[in-house]
């Protein structure tokens, strides 16, 4: 059976880290996968991760399953941290949520809830995003449409044009959004944009898919989840996948949370009872583990506190990166303005480069990107900075 089967090429992103580690380059540096790192290039368990754990361990008395739509307190913990304390569709109880094996599971079981409601629905995706979005969302069997997003001449949005293209898409219709950090480009709309699709999702009917994977690593907290507040205030209908592999930095542990919002009580029961079929359907029940230590650090109040720091001193350490990169390439005499990069957010930034020129950076200087030219700003330190800047110079 199986040889009819044909290779396939590496993951665009997971594929880096292959290389990466096979690459003898003693000053090769790893811009790749989207993980935090310190300044010793390492992805250390969070303090208040560590405390959970050895919380976990004293109380955990069993191994049986959890419930179907998973650990209660993660989920409740989660939905405020993202909708807020007191958010309307809360105290109407108008949300259906399960715990999901990391965003990816979430976005995937919502992509089979949407196809279940309508097999023609189309999602509407950034032109760029996450490349992972395409299969995720298309393997339910959904039609994938794109809608520009960033210009790379100008290394900015071109909100007109996304404006212009959504206001075309029809009632009905699914279009994802990046609640911030947008992944790929670290470009990130701004409060009166988030205001803008508000009001086109509200003439056109389409239903926002809000994914969010970066909340705390943008503004703060509480300013990243801005649009994804507004929408859900303001719309009958709003989906969305927040994960937790990076904010409580669980990337193994795959946690995420699937959530929908809906227009009546009743209707958030039914649509309960299908995302837990679906649910079961692909993979039975969620994995505990990473939910349990969300549960325990979002209502621990003094644990929640140390979190909040933790994620700020992250997200700190990313500004400052970018700014140390920006000033390492015009110091070193870099042929092109790369000051757009402190304006960008979070994990990631698009160097706005040609894919020949990130070929050079991977063969030749042992740089490793994804060929859109986004680097994980987490992956640049003290001590790899200057190289990198030489040698992104050199290929410009
Ligand atoms: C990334 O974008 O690099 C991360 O979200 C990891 C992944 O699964 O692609």
């Amino acid at each position: 059976m199986f040889d009819v089967l044909t290779p396939l090429p590496a993951d665009p992103i997971l594929g880096l880290s292959a290389a990466y580690k096979k690459d003898t380059n003693p000053n090769k540096i790893d811009l790749g996968v989207g993980v935090y790192k310190d300044e010793q290039g390492r992805t250390p368990i969070m303090n208040t991760v560590q405390k959970a754990q050895r919380i976990l361990l004293e109380t955990e008395d069993s191994k049986t399953y959890i419930p179907q739509q998973g650990v209660q307190g993660f989920i409740d913990g989660m939905l405020q941290l993202i909708l807020g304390q007191g958010h309307k569709a809360l105290i109407e109880n108008r949300i259906a949520a399960v715990q999901a094996p990391g965003g990816c599971g979430a976005l995937r079981i919502l992509a089979e809830l949407i196809k279940r409601c309508d097999g023609d629905t189309t999602v509407w995706v950034s032109d760029p995003t996450w490349a992972n979005h395409i299969p995720l969302i298309g393997n339910a069997g959904l039609n994938i449409k794109t809608y520009p997003y960033f210009d790379k001449t100008s290394a900015s949005i071109k909100f007109d044009e996304m404006a212009d293209c959504l206001k075309q898409v029809k009632k009905g219709d699914v279009v994802l959004l990046h609640g911030c950090c947008h992944n790929p480009t670290g470009a990130d709309l701004n409060k009166d944009q988030w205001n803008t699709v508000l009001e086109i999702a509200q003439q056109t009917g389409f239903i926002p898919f809000v994914d969010i994977a970066y909340q705390g690593f943008g503004d703060s907290l509480e300013e990243d989840v801005y649009g994804v507040r507004l929408l859900a205030n303001s719309l009958p209908e709003v989906i969305i996948a927040a994960s937790c592999s990076k904010n409580f930095g669980l990337y193994r542990e795959r946690t995420g949370l699937a959530v929908m919002i809906t227009e009546t009580p009743a209707i958030a029961s039914i649509t309960q009872t299908q995302i837990q079929s679906i649910a079961r359907g692909i993979y039975s029940m969620p994995p505990s583990y990473g939910g349990a230590l969300v549960d325990i650090i979002l209502n621990t109040p003094d644990l929640k506190t140390e979190w909040m720091q933790e994620v700020t001193d992250m997200r700190e350490r990313m500004k400052n990166l970018r700014k140390l990169l920006v000033d390492k390439l015009a110091e070193k005499g870099a042929s092109k303005d790369f000051s757009f990069v402190n304006q960008q957010k979070g994990m990631f930034s698009f160097l706005c480069i040609s894919p020949e020129q990130v070929e050079k950076l991977v063969n030749e200087h042992s740089v490793y990107l994804v060929s859109s030219s986004r680097v994980n700003i987490a992956g640049i330190s003290l001590s790899n900075v200057d190289n990198l800047a030489e040698a992104l110079v050199k290929v410009l």
